[in-house]
């Protein structure tokens, strides 16, 4: 597997794999890699020629500059694992090369969804995500690229972005890996303690019981009292502070308060446990 760290080298070897016109798989992460990134990478291994991973933990995209100094760092593991999986390069780029002091931010705002959710919750962090995933773009010109569902929402707006700046890139999602308890895989899960990670089950658990008596044919209750009764059962809990939950038709991303037949949506959750922030989701209908 080739390291790289400098764009030069990177545009070289690409510029070389597209020659042969070989495909390449891009999957862009922020590192601390776990099974639901190499999840990505395998699945972008089996069907490109040449696989990409990067590695950049993206100062833009970061509303909270504590969130930014505590996230995750383990360069040296990420770079083991990714050896032991059919990974080409890893390129690891250093903030002078991604942001030179000539280069402008451009503040996107092409879909409302970046301004609601996690928009809302966290102001200019799509921005900054689509900031760096076109820098990326740019530099790997990828025929795929891989992106995880567990960020629904992020997985949404860049398939947006490549609809609306039509660029010749294949957008695939990949499915959210949990642990056994059903945590979802995160790096920021590092950050948690015993008792939190306990907690942080909750949020899937409530993902859970949404859909169960959403889908069900005798239904508890509607979506609003559903979202009532979790927002009791949070604000019991002292650990956990729920930031929202609610529920989106896949196809728009508006949200719905009644479920129809033959129609997909998502329930998205978003909540602190102590100091750290978890957001998860799941499919229903
Ligand atoms: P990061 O959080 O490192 O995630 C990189 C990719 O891994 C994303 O597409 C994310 O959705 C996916 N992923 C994370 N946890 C997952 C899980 N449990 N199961 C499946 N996929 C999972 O997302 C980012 O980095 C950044 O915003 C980035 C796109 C790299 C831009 O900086």
């Amino acid at each position: 597997m080739k390291i790289v760290k400098n764009i030069k080298c990177l545009q070289e070897i690409v510029f070389q794999i597209k020659k042969k016109k070989q495909s390449i798989g891009f999957i862009p992460t922020m590192g601390s890699l776990h099974a639901g990134h190499l999840s990505l990478i395998e699945a972008a291994a089996s069907e490109n020629d040449f696989t990409i991973c990067s590695i950049y933990i993206n100062p833009t995209q970061f509303n909270d500059k504590n969130d930014f100094n505590t996230y995750p760092r383990s360069y040296e593991t990420d770079i083991e694992l990714l050896k032991s999986l059919d990974c080409d390069l890893v390129f690891l780029p250093n903030d002078k090369e991604m942001y030179p002091s000539n280069k402008s931010i451009v503040n996107y705002n092409f879909t409302f969804c970046m301004n609601i959710l996690e928009g809302e919750k966290r102001p200019g962090h799509f921005s900054g995500v689509i900031n760096i995933v076109n820098t990326l773009f740019n530099l790997t010109r990828p025929s795929r690229a891989y992106f995880g569902e567990k960020d629904y929402q992020q997985l949404w707006i860049i398939k947006s972005f490549v609809k609306n700046f039509q660029l010749p890139i294949k957008i695939r999602s990949c499915p959210t890996i949990r642990d056994s308890t059903g945590l979802a895989l995160s790096s920021r899960n590092d950050n948690l303690n015993k008792e939190e990670k306990v907690q942080a089950i909750h949020l899937f658990k409530t993902l859970q019981n949404f859909k169960l008596n959403l889908e069900s044919k005798s239904p508890k209750g509607g979506i609003i009292d559903l979202k009532k009764n979790s927002i009791d059962f949070f604000t019991k809990n002292s650990l956990i502070k729920l930031d929202y939950i609610e529920i989106i038709d896949e196809e728009n991303f508006s949200f719905v308060t009644r479920i129809k037949k033959n129609i997909k949506y998502r329930i998205l959750i978003a909540a602190h446990v102590g100091r750290t922030r978890l957001i998860d989701n799941i499919p229903i209908g």
